[in-house]
């Protein structure tokens, strides 16, 4: 069976800042919350750190050509606020935006579209020791960052994307403080959530009043279809609730201007005073969801669980891919749900791949064929969906290298071209860059088999 894509379909392949760059203190850079968090002896596997990480910040041009290689039409990268602005706010580090605008221009001059990020999760250490998200200022102090950065750049870059995961900031890194700032606090969290959402809101309609060409501007978050392990009312109800931690709170807020009753109600969340005065800012019109998406979630409830009572589940006969369940049919069924339930008029698939630790070959090859399947099963799914009317307009791999995995460090690799961090850094391009080359070519595959085993987690 041959799976085409609609004309226009933008592939690409996606990074983050902190997990490529390296060069943690050069050039005038201040360190980020995740320096002084992987500083930390047992926050990180192995305590890795992303001092120098893929060294992308000196082969930028290397990987380039790497991109243009692959025939890449775009690529998805993050700006990292403390080259920019190392006191947070006030003086830009013009050094800083010079490598920015070597790497913008050399991505266009490979007629590469960039597609940036203002923020993945590399807050300066600074602004955390003022309050970090937590504090209503640093809504403005990123509002300030995202005005400068199309100021500069809106004459050759018209996607933008204003946060990451903004789900994974709060939740992960002030309440289950598993991710920098590592702090557990329920009002930490849904202050930062709040926070986080009017810093969206303001920075749209200042990137708007700035921009010098029309942009489309978007959001990425990370939702996961969420199903009940069973149909009893205790799982059902953790499922919904689950739903609502995970999706809807950020979801509700930004298509509908309110939180999920379950969040205010059941799960106690308290947002800030007069939060409600903020939904009107918070709603600003986007141009696209970004959605980055890897797994379902099957849920129960469980008594013992905290801080909720609901736990995820690894439901019998299901397949893992190292960190978490192959699930492509997950990623079918949530962007069908996102058009049942909300109105997006555009959806980039901003990211999506897989973990797997091949190694390389005696004849320098990486045979990643559990990747190639993995891949070609949820672009698929994304396929499928787009033939039921949802309007998904791209898909960015993740990721476009190996780099460092956050709490899990070079442990995992999620790239389409292999780093060799022992050996120079030197990038090979796995079997599954060359697929999706093809792919990309194509704009399109005949469906094969790659990968009969089942996949196991690792
Ligand atoms: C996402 C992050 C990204 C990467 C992948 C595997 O949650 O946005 O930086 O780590 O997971």
């Amino acid at each position: 069976m041959e799976i085409r894509f609609p004309e226009g379909f933008l592939w690409g392949a996606a990074t983050a800042s902190y997990q490529i760059e390296g060069g943690w203190n050069e050039d005038g850079r201040s360190p980020s919350i995740w320096d002084t968090f992987s500083k930390i002896p047992g926050n990180i596997r192995h305590n890795d750190t992303g001092d120098v990480a893929a060294d992308h910040y000196h082969r930028w041009k290397e990987d380039v050509a790497l991109m243009k290689n692959l025939g890449l039409p775009a690529y998805r990268f993050s700006f990292a606020w403390p080259r920019i602005l190392p006191s947070g706010s006030g003086s830009v580090n013009s050094k800083g935006l010079d490598f920015y605008d070597r790497l913008v221009d050399e991505l266009l001059k490979a007629d590469i579209l960039p597609f940036p990020t203002l923020y993945h999760w590399d807050l300066p250490q600074v602004l955390e020791d003022r309050g970090g998200w937590p504090n209503r200022q640093t809504a403005h102090y990123f509002t300030d960052y995202a005005s400068l950065l199309v100021e500069h750049f809106s004459d050759r870059v018209s996607n933008w994307i204003t946060l990451n995961e903004p789900f994974v900031v709060s939740m992960l890194g002030y309440l289950e403080g598993i991710f920098a700032p590592g702090i557990s606090d329920q009002t930490a969290a849904a202050a930062a959530t709040h926070h986080l959402l009017l810093g969206h809101g303001l920075a749209v309609q200042a990137m708007r009043s700035v921009a010098r060409q029309p942009l489309q501007i978007g959001i990425t978050l990370n939702l996961n279809f969420t199903e009940s392990a069973s149909k009893s009312p205790e799982d059902l109800e953790a499922a919904r609730l689950r739903d609502a931690y995970v999706n809807r709170i950020f979801l509700d807020p930004l298509f509908y201007g309110k939180y999920p009753e379950e969040i205010t109600g059941k799960l106690g969340f308290n947002f800030p005073v007069d939060y409600q005065k903020d939904f009107t800012t918070i709603t600003t019109p986007i141009d696209f969801l970004g959605v980055n998406n890897y797994f379902r979630e099957v849920v129960r409830y469980d008594a013992d669980a905290a801080p909720f009572h609901f736990q995820t589940i690894q439901p019998e006969g299901s397949t893992y891919s190292e960190m978490w369940e192959f699930s492509p049919h997950g990623l079918y069924d949530l962007l069908m749900r996102l058009k049942r339930d909300y109105p997006v008029k555009a959806i980039y698939i901003t990211e999506n791949g897989t973990s797997i630790t091949d190694g390389i070959d005696a004849d320098s090859r990486v045979r990643d064929s559990r990747r190639i399947q993995y891949l070609q099963d949820y672009i698929t799914a994304v396929h499928q969906a787009i033939q039921k009317g949802v309007p998904v307009k791209g898909y960015f791999v993740w990721s476009l290298m190996d780099n460092f995995e956050w709490n899990r460090g070079y442990s995992r690799r999620f790239g389409i071209i292999y780093v060799d961090y022992e050996n120079s850094q030197q990038r090979i391009l796995k079997d599954s860059a060359r697929w999706y080359r093809e792919t990309i070519r194509q704009n399109g595959f005949k469906l094969k088999t790659y990968y009969t085993e089942p996949f196991a987690e690792a």
